[in-house]
This record gives C-alpha cells, sequence and structure tokens, in this order.
C-alpha cells in the first residue's frame, strides 16, 4: 500500500481514561477511507492526535514519509493536511465568502511588515485567495449564499462551507470529522458527490468519520473500526460488514444497518 498517512501505535488517556489504545493504520494515496465506530471509540480523538490538536502520550504520526507527530495544526495545513470539525466552526456574523477569504492560511496581509516590504506580493496574495474563494464558491454550489451571513446557512449547507473552507489551504488530504451528521438528504448526496470529486478530480485523499454506514459502503474504498480507543478491523467495505468483531462492537447499535440480515436482538 502506498500511504500518505500513517499512525503507529497511538496512545492517548485522558484524566486515567484512555480514550486511544495502541491505534495503528496507514491511509492509501487517493483513497477515500472511513473510520467508523461506535460513540466514544476515540475517532475524533485520533482526529485531534493527526491534526495536531493534541499530543499523544505514545505513537506516531507520519505524513508523506515525514514523522509529523505533534506538529501544530497550522504546520500540518501547510504540509498538506487539513481537518473539518464535527461541529463546524462556521462564523455566523460573516458572509459566506468572508468565511472562505478567513480560512486562508499565511495571509501575508495580516503582516504589517511584509505591507510595507512588498505591498504588489500582498495584492498577488490577495488576488490569488479571492480567486480560489470564488473557484470553491462555484464547486460547492455555494453562489446563491455567497453574500449570506453564516449564521443563515442550514447546518447541511454549513458542512459544506466547513469542507470550502478546508480546500482554501489547498491540502492533499481531508479529514472530513461527520460531514454528513445532520444534513437533509438532498444535501448528503451533494455531500457524497463533493468527496467523490476530490479523489476523482483533484486526487486528493479523504479519511471520513461518519455514523451512517450506507454512505461509508457506497462511498469508502477502505474501512477502518474503532471501538474503545482500538482499532479493531480494517478492509474494504464488504470485509468490513461481515467482520464478527466489527458486529460485536455494534451490537446493539447498528448491527443490522452493517448487516441487514442481522438483528442486534437475534443476537442475545
Ligand atoms: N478533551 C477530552 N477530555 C476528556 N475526555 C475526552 C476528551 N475528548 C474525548 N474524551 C473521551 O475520549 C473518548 C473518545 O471520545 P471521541 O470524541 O474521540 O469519540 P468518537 O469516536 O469521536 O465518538 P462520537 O462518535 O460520539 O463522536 C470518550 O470517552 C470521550 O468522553
Ligand atoms: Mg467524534
Amino acid at each position: 500500500m502506498n500511504s500518505i498517512l500513517g499512525i503507529e501505535g497511538l496512545v492517548k488517556y485522558f484524566d486515567g481514561v484512555q480514550a486511544v489504545d495502541h491505534a495503528t493504520f496507514g491511509v492509501e494515496a487517493g483513497s477515500v477511507t472511513a473510520l467508523i465506530g461506535p460513540n466514544g471509540a476515540g475517532k475524533t480523538t485520533v482526529f485531534n492526535l493527526i491534526s495536531g490538536l493534541i499530543r499523544p502520550d505514545h505513537g506516531s504520526v507520519t505524513f508523506e514519509d515525514t514523522d509529523v507527530t505533534s506538529s501544530a495544526p497550522h504546520q500540518m495545513a501547510a504540509s498538506g493536511l487539513v481537518r473539518t470539525f464535527q461541529q463546524p466552526r462556521t462564523v455566523t456574523r460573516m458572509t459566506v465568502r468572508e468565511n472562505l477569504h478567513m480560512a486562508a492560511p499565511n495571509q501575508p496581509g495580516e503582516n504589517l511588515r511584509n505591507l510595507l516590504i512588498s505591498p504588489r506580493a500582498v495584492r498577488r496574495s490577495e488576488e490569488t485567495v479571492a480567486e480560489r474563494a470564488e473557484e470553491l464558491i462555484d464547486l460547492f454550489e455555494l453562489r446563491g449564499v455567497a453574500d449570506d451571513y453564516g449564521g443563515t446557512l442550514s447546518g447541511g449547507q454549513r458542512k459544506l462551507l466547513e469542507m470550502a473552507r478546508a480546500l482554501m489551504a489547498g491540502p492533499r488530504m481531508l479529514l472530513l470529522d461527520e460531514p454528513l451528521a445532520g444534513v437533509n438528504p438532498t444535501l448528503v448526496r451533494r455531500i457524497e458527490e463533493m468527496i467523490s470529486v476530490l479523489r476523482n478530480e483533484r486526487n486528493m485523499t479523504v479519511l471520513f468519520i461518519e455514523h451512517d454506514l450506507s454512505t461509508v459502503m457506497r462511498l469508502s474504498d477502505w474501512v477502518i473500526v474503532m471501538s474503545q480507543g482500538a482499532v479493531i478491523s480494517s478492509g474494504s467495505p464488504q470485509d468490513v460488514r461481515g467482520d464478527q468483531a466489527v458486529l460485536d462492537a455494534y451490537l446493539g447499535t447498528h448491527a443490522e444497518e452493517i448487516d441487514p440480515s442481522r438483528h442486534p436482538e437475534d443476537r442475545q
């Protein structure tokens, strides 16, 4: 496997409680990979560890063959890896366009010294930011709401904006934390389509956390399953669907969604 991202033996404790338990997995370059597991399995904590929001107690994170363990989020973004949050970070009192502009990393205009040294370079960079924002507004079909305040968007539109904001940094890999949670069915299809477009047309790698297993089965090239902090299974959607350990982990929650022939009641 040609891994773009690898985590090795990641361990994280919160106040003596082990949230992540020696998690190890790789993500193939150019794949759409799903990270699934019951509530509290440690999925978001793994995202936080990868993206540098928190530091692991043990273990390592490798991105494009470079050890990036404990790199800060802005360093990860500069390296080409950006994540979205389970709760979208839309600024409600800014327009959609302003939200996008604000998400661009390292804008030289923010730094007065740069402005004094090279106003032309600042202008050029601002043009690039504006162009990228307009391109993303079109790609995500946000033109109709581009001048609306973030606070007026629906939950699904916020998820789309959150993805578009992440793309302002021009990443090669995107981590999406529950991009479809609370989204109405029309926008679910649109967001699923966007994830496929990012892989097929933009050559990006996507790792996404999702509870809706029909989406996971439809969209993913590969599935990684966590339970109680540990990676308990990984494989193609078909492999994972039939894995007894996965069915046991989901017992009483989503077992019948993974394999419709199983019902939690049948297995007691
Ligand atoms: N900052 C924190 N402080 C203390 N405990 C935490 C913290 N973050 C996560 N945890 C705990 O770590 C465990 C894993 O949480 P995490 O949010 O990673 O799970 P998850 O798989 O993303 O769940 P969900 O599907 O509900 O989003 C949980 O028991 C949670 O309560
Ligand atoms: Mg989570």
